[in-house]
């Protein structure tokens, strides 16, 4: 019964991760638009390459007999699509309609008649053609984006047909027999060739990646958690967004909150990014140990008075140059918990502490433990987004030192507090912005490019929202 219970208890928490999402897309209506002027070149090539089959038949005509004709060479050398309209089919996909395309069309004929035998081109023009489709659009169990075909109709119009060469009395016994078929031939074929688009959009989004890795600590996994939720205004997307450390997947202690895009529609895309996603990389960086740093006498700038040895320290500690006297000194600053991010409406508040021991280098390099500090710090940052990426950069905001343990007598925190507050901000917060301003990639697709892209942050999560181009 335990072992049920527990196991219920893990698929619960299970769900919660699958369907809490830290990061959100959003795909509007002038995003669609901007897809459609891509997508129809890419429509009209998949159509030109169209291949229609020779069509031969025999048609019967009073006090002349059997009329046998062949039509062979069909190539399509026009394709105009004037009128096209993509749109959301809520609750499926995507609906493409074509509408009053023409196509223009050249070919052979061949024609026997009792001992008679013609033969010359044609061109033939198909307007008023229409197509109407709706591409399904779901997740598969990787997490891809995955599409079907939901539907397809299509319809042509007028057709006419022109020819030349031969004799006009022989294929004027013809032309009637011809324009069915080919009307019904093209009508056959129009929607497979949709089918086949599918399919092939199909095989590429088969092959994005759901996750990357940014440096030898951590891979983003943005795999889809859920269905695309598609309402006639939106498509909205919720991607894991979770960082991870390489080779072994352990969730923080903490769930993603749901949040939601809101009313937003005005450009083509919108990206949500949560709190819990940047939490994510500081529960990532803090388990596998890369937030603590060294910090020596020459990573201070040439220009601070302050120097990481004994005789600066002695000011605060008089101890300290007694007993190791002009001596350099290194601090090992190390995380204590986690950093943890706050998005509040125009502000980013980053909360970390750490251990600062200190200790002096001595003489054959040995390190001797002179003092152990515990530091709580305050820190603004801010986001910045461009091209594909999202960098960031940290303000120290205040900061309290408190006393754990010292080997070197009593002595007053506060004056330690002001040099500590010059090291992190000379030292420690340029390190780090310095790393803030590699960034982390945002997720790609094809070549899609961010135009004008804009953040800003709202409670408890920051919205990313731009243009693309492809
Ligand atoms: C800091 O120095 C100590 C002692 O030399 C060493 O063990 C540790 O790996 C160093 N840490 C970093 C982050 O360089
Ligand atoms: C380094 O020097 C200190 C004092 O001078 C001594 O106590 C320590 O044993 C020495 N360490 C090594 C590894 O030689
Ligand atoms: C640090 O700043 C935060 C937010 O501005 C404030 O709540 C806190 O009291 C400050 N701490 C100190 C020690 O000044």
């Amino acid at each position: 019964m335990l072992w049920v219970g527990a196991l219920a208890l893990l698929c619960s928490v299970q769900s919660t991760f699958q369907t809490d999402a830290g990061l959100k897309g959003r795909i509007t209506q002038k995003g669609l638009d901007y897809g459609r002027q891509v997508g129809m070149e890419v429509l009209k090539s998949q159509l030109q390459k169209m291949v229609i089959p020779d069509i031969s038949g025999t048609h019967h005509v009073p006090v002349v007999g059997d009329v046998d004709y062949t039509v062979s060479g069909i190539q399509i050398q026009d394709f105009q699509l004037p009128e096209s309209v993509v749109g959301l089919s809520p609750g499926t996909g995507i609906k493409l309609s074509i509408s009053n395309a023409k196509i223009l069309i050249t070919g052979y004929w061949h024609v026997k008649v009792m001992f008679i035998r013609d033969s010359g081109s044609f061109d033939l023009s198909v307007d008023g053609l229409t197509i109407s489709a709706v591409l399904g659009v779901t997740h598969d169990e990787s997490g891809r984006p995955a599409v079907w075909n939901a539907g397809c109709s299509s319809n042509v119009g007028g057709l006419h047909v022109t020819f030349h060469g031969g004799a006009s009395w022989l294929y004027n016994l013809f032309t009637g027999a011809l324009e069915g078929p080919l009307r019904g031939q093209l009508n056959a074929n129009l929607c497979p060739e949709v089918d086949t688009a599918i399919g092939q959009l199909e095989g590429i989004l088969k092959t994005i990646q759901v996750s990357a890795q940014i440096d030898p600590f951590a891979e983003i996994d943005y795999s889809l958690v859920s269905a695309p939720q598609i309402t006639d205004q939106n498509m909205d997307l919720d991607f894991k967004g979770e960082f991870y450390n390489v080779g072994h997947h352990s969730e923080p202690p903490y769930t993603p909150a749901p949040f939601s895009i809101l009313g937003q529609s005005d450009q083509m895309l919108y990206i949500g990014v949560s709190e819990f996603f940047a939490n994510s990389a500081g529960f990532v960086y803090f388990t596998s140990g890369a937030l603590q740093i060294n910090l020596t006498d020459n990573m201070i700038p040439k220009e601070s008075p302050i120097r990481l040895n004994t005789e600066s320290f002695g000011a605060i500690i008089p101890e300290l140059p007694k007993r190791y006297p002009s001596m350099p000194m290194m601090l090992h600053l190390s995380a204590l918990k986690q950093p943890m991010l706050t998005c509040q409406p125009g502000r980013l508040d980053l909360a970390a502490s750490g251990s600062v021991a200190a200790f002096v280098i001595l003489r054959n390099s040995t390190l001797a433990p002179v003092f152990l500090l515990q530091l709580d710090s305050t820190v603004k940052g801010q986001v910045f987004i461009s091209e594909q990426k999202i960098s960031g950069s940290l303000a120290l905001n205040n900061f309290t030192v408190s006393l754990t343990h010292s080997d070197v007598g009593p002595f007053k925190v506060e004056t330690l507090q002001t040099m500590l507050f010059w090291a992190l901000q000379l030292v420690v917060i340029p390190e780090v912005n310095a790393k803030l301003r590699e960034g982390f990639p945002l997720p790609t697709i094809a070549n899609l490019r961010l135009v004008t892209p804009t953040v800003t942050v709202n409670q408890g999560h920051m919205l990313i929202t731009t243009d693309v181009q492809y």
